[in-house]
């Protein structure tokens, strides 16, 4: 299990592209099943999710190559429609296999997924919309079956604009019979990346990025070579870490629009901001000012996901902020970790009062799951002394080479192997 130490103070300066997006590329994954032709992914980026990913389809008697950035994916011999327990449970994402494997082989058959603990994360809107579908669906002892004798297209209404679920209808509505309207679906960046990579293999989907989505059923889909949008949270987490350690950093690759109510908060805090076509510049001027309130939302909306990275750089600033974080239920777990550097938070079921103290310490602290890592890392960037930061494995699912990022822009980020 690795560890950071990171010595903390160093300002940021320079720049760095943003990578592919973690949470378009998992899906555009599960997507290569829909075809029995070859699926080439430009620009994967190198983390853990993908590789677990990877293992699922080779699981299913698929082959997946990676050739430098490419992933290279052929679906033609794939004939297992089961997921193993093993590997839903460590990847959420593997849920997305259920409307694809539906498509291409009417069975499919995985575990409850799992990912980040960061909340009840329940999957009663994907499998009601596959039921409209007509989709027979059987739960036992933690194991979903489904299976139909053909996918019919339908009218859909999602209660919750649920990034996954929307996801799973579009790969499972791509190859019905008839058309398949969504309403209410989610409306990220990587929903409308997912609706271009599945026309660009001859499925006619149309609407994503608003929340109605039309989806024609087609017979049959062909190969495609793809790059996918990039990362905004990433992008969103180093020009975070920026704000917490002042200097200048340019982010290249994502759009400010995208990072929904980010930028705006950044300025709040005192940060300069200039945006151009997809490159963000930030400059931390100094102390930073405290947010009075950040309230997560689907997107456009504060982005859960840029949550614990707020919180993380409100707790060295000067003021008072309130969090409410309205899309996970213990999206907090970060917080007793970030609290040993020396940060003033009182968590209340959804709300987290952040006290902004004079300036963080270094401090010895584990990472428990994906945001809340990165959240930690960047407090301990912008902290006074050393840190380590330990169990690594949660960042390493969704940061390509963090710490490589990080001191390309000067920061003093070791990896260590314990
Ligand atoms: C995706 C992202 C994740 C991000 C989240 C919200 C991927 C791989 N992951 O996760 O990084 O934090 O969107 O932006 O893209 N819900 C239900 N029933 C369901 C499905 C969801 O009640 O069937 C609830 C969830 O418990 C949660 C909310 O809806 O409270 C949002 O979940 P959802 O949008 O589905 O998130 P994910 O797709 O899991």
């Amino acid at each position: 299990m690795d560890k950071f130490v990171i010595g903390g103070g160093r300002k940021l300066y320079g720049s760095v592209r943003a990578q592919s997006a973690k949470n378009s590329v998992l899906p555009l994954l599960a997507a290569s099943v829909l075809t029995e032709e070859p699926v080439v992914i430009h620009e994967t980026p190198p983390i853990t999710d993908v590789f677990s990913m990877a293992e699922i389809l080779r699981g299913l008697g698929a082959e997946v190559k990676f050739c430098g950035e490419d992933a290279v994916i052929d679906c033609s011999r794939a004939s297992v429609h089961r997921i193993p327990p093993s590997l839903t449970r460590e990847l959420r994402s593997s849920v997305f296999m259920l409307g694809s494997l539906l498509a291409r082989f009417r069975r499919a058959a995985c575990a409850y997924p799992g990912g980040c603990d960061i909340g009840l994360r329940p999957i009663d809107l994907h499998l009601n919309a596959l039921k409209r579908l007509g989709v027979e669906i059987r739960e036992r002892e933690g194991y979903i079956t489904c299976a139909c004798t053909q996918l019919k297209g339908a009218e859909i209404v999602l209660d919750f604009p649920s990034v996954g679920a929307t996801e799973n209808i579009l790969l499972a509505a791509v190859r019905a019979e008839g058309t398949t309207t969504l309403y209410g679906a989610a409306k990220e960046p990587e929903i409308v990346d997912l609706q271009n990579f599945l026309n660009a293999m001859g499925a006619k989907v149309r609407g994503a990025g608003t929340d109605v989505i039309a989806i024609e059923g087609v017979e049959r889909l062909h190969g495609v070579r793809f790059t996918p949008v990039k990362d905004r949270i990433e992008a969103g987490s180093l020009l975070i870490a920026c704000a917490i350690c002042g200097g200048e950093v340019e982010v290249e690759g994502v759009r400010g629009e995208t990072l929904g109510l980010l930028l705006h908060k950044l300025r709040e805090n005192g940060c300069k901001i200039h945006t151009k076509n997809d490159k963000i510049r930030i400059a931390g001027t100094g102390r930073l000012k405290c947010n009075r309130r950040i309230e997560t939302m689907p997107y456009p909306g504060f982005p859960t996901d840029l949550q614990a990275q707020m919180t993380a750089l409100n707790a060295g600033a000067e003021g008072d902020c309130l969090i409410v974080e309205n899309l996970f239920e213990t999206r907090y777990k970060y917080v007793p970790e970030l609290m040993k550097m020396g940060a003033d938070i009182e968590v209340r079921g959804r709300n987290a009062f952040v006290r902004g103290a004079e300036r963080l310490h270094g401090a010895s602290v584990t990472c428990g799951d994906l945001r809340g890592g990165a959240a930690l890392i960047l407090a301990a960037l912008g902290a006074e002394g050393e840190s380590e930061v330990l169990d690594l494995s949660h960042v390493d699912r969704g940061y390509a080479a963090f710490e490589q990022k990080l001191t390309s822009l000067g920061a003093a980020v070791k990896r260590v192997r314990i």
